[in-house]
Parts: C-alpha cells; sequence; structure tokens
C-alpha cells in the first residue's frame, strides 16, 4: 500500500516555468470552451486555479478536500503502475507530478505532466459525485481477482476519465481529462471523420488505450451517472463486490 502522509514536494518554479503554464491555461481554455460537459463547466471555477502561476499543490489539495475529501497524492514524477494508481483513488487521493513541460513541449510531452493532472483532472474532483465515482473505481479494481479483470477495469478508467466523450442534449462533449489537456487529441476526438461508438462495457474492455499516440476511436457516456454504472455493472458481470 502507499504511504498516507506523502505530500507532493514543491519545487522552485522558474518564471519560464510560470510562463508555459500560462500559455497552456490560455491555449486550452479556449479550445475546451464550448465543448467542456458539465460536470467540467461547474468544478473549473471551483478548483480556483491561477490561469498565469503553477499551482500549489497543498493549496489545491487543502481545497479538494474540504469540498469533496479528496486529497493530491505524490506521483514522484512517474507513470505510475495500474495497482499504485487505484490505491491511490480507493483512498480518495489524486496522485500528481510537480513537473511542467519545457516550452518548446507545448504540443506534447512524452512524461507525466502537471498540466495534465490540474488542468484536466481535478475540476471533476470538485464535485462530489465524480469525486465518490472515482473512489469506487479504485475500489473494484482491488477487487479484482484476475490479471484479466485488472487490465479490462484499467481500460474502463482509460475510455472514461482519461479519453471519453459525453452526450448532452444533441451535442457531443468532452469528458476524458486527456482530451481537456491535449489540442491534437481533443480536435482529434471531436472530428465527425473518427469513429465513435456508444459505451459497450465489453467493446471498451477489449479496447487497448494509446499512451503515445492518438486514439482511433473513442467511446460516448449517456450521462454523468453513466461512469457509476459501468463500474456497477461491470462488479455484477463478474462476480465482483458491487462498489456503494
Ligand atoms: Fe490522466
Amino acid at each position: 500500500m502507499v504511504a498516507l502522509d506523502e505530500k507532493v514536494t514543491k519545487p522552485q518554479y522558474s518564471d519560464e516555468d510560470h510562463a508555459t503554464w500560462a500559455a497552456l491555461c490560455a491555449r486550452q481554455s479556449a479550445l475546451v470552451a464550448g465543448v467542456a460537459c458539465a460536470e467540467y463547466r461547474e468544478g473549473f471555477p471551483a478548483l480556483g486555479l491561477d490561469m498565469n502561476r503553477l499551482p500549489d499543490p497543498d493549496v489545491i489539495s487543502a481545497r479538494l478536500y474540504t469540498l469533496t475529501g479528496w486529497t493530491l497524492g505524490d506521483a514522484q514524477n512517474e507513470y505510475l503502475g495500474p495497482t499504485e494508481w487505484f490505491e491511490h483513488l480507493a483512498e480518495r487521493r489524486f496522485p500528481v507530478t510537480n513537473y511542467i513541460r519545457r516550452p518548446h513541449e507545448l504540443d506534447f510531452t512524452p512524461l507525466p505532466d502537471l498540466f495534465h493532472e490540474y488542468f484536466g483532472h481535478l475540476a471533476f474532483f470538485t464535485g462530489q459525485h465524480f469525486a465518490d465515482t472515482a473512489q469506487m473505481f479504485g475500489q473494484l479494481y482491488l477487487s479484482a481477482q484476475n490479471e484479466r479483470q485488472r487490465l479490462e477495469i484499467a481500460r474502463l478508467w482509460w475510455f472514461t476519465t482519461e479519453f471519453g466523450l459525453i452526450r448532452e442534449g444533441d451535442a457531443l462533449k468532452i469528458y476524458g481529462a486527456g482530451l481537456f489537456s491535449s489540442p491534437g487529441e481533443l480536435a482529434h476526438a471531436l472530428s465527425p471523420d473518427t469513429p465513435k461508438y456508444p459505451f459497450d462495457i465489453r467493446k471498451v474492455a477489449d479496447t487497448p488505450g494509446a499512451a503515445y499516440s492518438m486514439h482511433p476511436a473513442y467511446f460516448i457516456l449517456d450521462d454523468p451517472g453513466h461512469t457509476r454504472r459501468i463500474i456497477r455493472d461491470y462488479a455484477r458481470m463478474e462476480g465482483l463486490p458491487v462498489p456503494q
């Protein structure tokens, strides 16, 4: 299990680092306006990010704790293994790095980057419904009995919270953090030429995620409660304890 007392270490950021953050925020805010889903639109102001200065993890962690009982954990600037990742979630802790990409990497960074985490993910964690759903994902993963189930649950997480799309009336909005933080993949996902399918648990469970290239297709959630239904339906299908 992961340590409970970990805090995100805070480097001394340079003016150049703050400028990179500000440039990313300005560009992505313009791109996601109009296509962000309701949970993000409502959650982003509550997160209270300063669009010109890199966030202080202690301040954001305290804010999340007040709002939904979540805190930030330390991802130690690496991609965590899935078990460690879902252990954090089960304990209502979202792992973040403190690394900000270099100025020439605005479009893509191969390393985990705090812009993705703060700008893409954390708005969702200001809302109790999503925050509780994310914890259920952790509980589901930790209850899995074999590697097949663990792989499939990680894919369900991936194609909802990282790269999901969601229906809002007649419109298609973005739900996944990877789409909020990546200008290229956002445009690709919303392109009429890119295949999009209704979210089918078995189909998604058989679809590999792509960490270093764009996905050939995306899956569409019906409403904000759909992610929670997916978790519970998968648990029932597999005879696992149903997270409550
Ligand atoms: Fe992510």
